[in-house]
């Protein structure tokens, strides 16, 4: 597996941290985030992050700034980006069980290094489940496409 991780100044030390717990696992990991604590603009990580995803050149992609809210937005604004911020692992699973997020992001800020990379296991760790849900990523994917939505009409 392929991933890509971007972050901002305030989450060069948590970046760090996970980019060591991932080298235990079978993953590539592509680092386009910045590696000095001199102010970094977030969007531009969500940006690049966000890029690769959507392209297709990795598989999947991790935000970190100080809240992971600044670096969600930029990445989501990439059309078929589904980034996710989560503060704990229940909801790193479930958005991608349910929404099939395809970059999850958390905070420097907010959460400590351990509870990162639970965060980021359980997001890596778990399935999308299609089904039901994939009428509502459609309708995702149909507000992004055309800037409307049928089905609230
Ligand atoms: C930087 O001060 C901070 O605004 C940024 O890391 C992030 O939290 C924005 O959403």
């Amino acid at each position: 597996m392929k991933l890509a991780i971007g972050n901002d100044h305030t989450a060069v030390d948590l970046k760090q941290a996970i980019v060591e717990h991932l080298s235990t696992r079978d993953i590539e990991l592509i680092d386009v985030g910045t590696n000095s604590t001199e102010s970094f603009d977030y969007p531009i990580s969500g940006y690049r992050v966000g890029k690769l995803v959507a392209s297709g050149e990795v598989d999947g992609g991790i935000l970190i700034c100080g809240t992971g809210v600044g670096i969600s937005l930029a990445a989501n604004k990439v059309p078929g980006v589904r980034a996710c911020v989560c503060s704990e692992p229940y909801s790193a699973a479930l958005s991608k069980r349910h929404n099939d997020a395809n970059i999850i992001a958390f905070g420097a800020r907010v959460v400590g290094d351990e509870m990162a990379k639970l965060i980021v296991d359980s997001w890596l760790d778990a399935t999308y489940e299609g089904g039901r849900h994939e009428r509502r990523v459609n309708l995702l994917r149909e507000i992004e496409e055309t800037g409307s939505l049928a089905a609230a009409e």
